[in-house]
């Protein structure tokens, strides 16, 4: 113990810290705890917390893109913080990668609550941490269900371009490619539904759903033609169409009623239901559509999961001491 605490009161660079970091905690990195900072940053929770109200406060939809921020994390090579990685000249992270970009927001509100953070313990809090309790946060900010969340992922020093692009699923999946890709991730059909359920709050871009609205037929022909009105044949293709139509800014069960009268907004929404008895996950939904507090626990359970959706180890994780979007040594 003596010979440790010399060699920690030498100067020494961000490589050696981070593995003498590992060496402390390597026995606790693997399970996360939800009591992980009480010890070292006991007020990081309700730091977070006021950020996250305050960013969802001036605008609602940073709610949902928080939300989608950790989803999209989670499932490219482990909740790891990755997703956050700046490009460099020699270093190509997420943020391009097909589902992400133009499209994933968010990360400089988790910059801002990083900052916030290391200013009241230095060095403690990891990136990831910071993106799983600010999407918790953004759902209860809307309305929607609490849930406690494990703490103590380290942030990955690499990223993974390829398998963003192939592990996040894309909208013009069909539902057995659907619950193949959550599948891959541990989720059953039924947790693949409650978490889709996400899908009641945010936007859309119309380019993520022309096939949806011109030529599909299980889509009721009332709401196709609106979609349509906001999103022409040609051109407009960024333009924003919210994802619940009725209540795109509250957490609720909405987006599962919506299912039931054909109104999913994506071709992947749809899926979920076919309307005529045939659909695996039909019942999922009908279920979620009659009890929201079904939904809610279903969801909070979910999303904890997704919170330990386990990485692939590129590299040894780091402990992040710098904005979230920095690259990582
Ligand atoms: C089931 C497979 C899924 C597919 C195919 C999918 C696809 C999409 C697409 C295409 C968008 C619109 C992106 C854009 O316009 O650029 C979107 C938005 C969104 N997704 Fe998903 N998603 C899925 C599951 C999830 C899950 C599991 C979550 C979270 C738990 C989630 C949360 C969101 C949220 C909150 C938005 C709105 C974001 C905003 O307004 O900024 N999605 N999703
Ligand atoms: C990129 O790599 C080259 C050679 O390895 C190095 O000289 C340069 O400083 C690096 N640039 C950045 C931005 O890291
Ligand atoms: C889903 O897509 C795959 C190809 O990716 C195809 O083989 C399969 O038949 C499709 N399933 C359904 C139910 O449409
Ligand atoms: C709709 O289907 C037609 C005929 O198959 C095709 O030419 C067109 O590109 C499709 N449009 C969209 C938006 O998917
Ligand atoms: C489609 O939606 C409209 C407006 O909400 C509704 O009046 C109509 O009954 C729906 N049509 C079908 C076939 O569900
Ligand atoms: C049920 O609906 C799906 C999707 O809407 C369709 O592909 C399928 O052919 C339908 N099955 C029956 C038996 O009508
Ligand atoms: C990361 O990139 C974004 C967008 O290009 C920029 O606004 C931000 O300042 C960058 N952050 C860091 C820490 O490099």
């Amino acid at each position: 113990m003596s010979s440790l605490s010399s060699f920690a009161s030498k100067p020494f660079n961000s490589i050696l810290q981070c593995c003498l970091f590992l060496v402390l905690i390597g026995a606790v990195s693997a399970q996360l705890s939800s009591t992980f900072y009480s010890g070292t940053c006991p007020n990081v929770l309700s730091t977070i917390q006021s950020a996250v109200q305050s960013a969802v406060g001036s605008g609602s939809r940073m709610g949902a893109s928080l939300l989608r921020l950790h989803f999209h994390d989670c499932f490219a090579t482990g909740c790891d913080g990755s997703i956050l990685l700046n490009d460099t000249a020699n270093f190509t992270g997420e943020k391009t990668a097909i589902p992400n970009v133009n499209s994933v927001r968010g990360y400089d509100v988790i910059d801002t609550i990083k900052s916030q953070v290391e200013n009241i313990c230095p060095g403690i809090v990891s990136c990831a941490d910071i993106v799983a309790v600010a999407a918790r946060d953004s759902v209860v900010a809307l309305g929607g269900p609490s849930w406690t969340v494990p703490l103590g992922r380290r942030d990955s020093t690499t990223a993974s371009l390829t398998l963003a692009n192939s592990d996040i699923p894309a909208p013009f999946l069909n539902i057995t490619e659907l619950l193949r890709s959550f599948s891959n991730k541990g989720f059953s059909p039924q947790e693949m539904v409650a978490l889709s359920g996400a899908h009641t709050i945010g936007q859309a871009r119309c380019t993520t759903f022309p096939t949806r609205i011109y030529n599909e037929t299980n889509i009721n022909s009332t709401f196709a033609t609106s979609l349509q009105a906001n999103c022409p044949r040609n051109g407009g293709d960024d333009n924003l169409s919210p994802l619940d139509r009725t209540s795109s800014t509250t957490f609720d069960n909405a987006y599962f009623t919506n299912l039931l009268s054909l109104e999913g907004v994506l071709h992947t929404d749809q899926e979920l239901f076919n309307g005529n008895g045939t659909g695996t996950t039909d019942s999922f939904v009908s279920s979620y559509s009659s009890s929201s507090s079904t939904f809610f626990t279903d969801f909070s359970d979910a999303m904890v999961k997704m919170g330990n959706v386990p990485g692939v180890e590129l590299e040894e994780p780091c402990l992040v001491m710098l904005p979230c979007q920095t690259e990582r040594t």
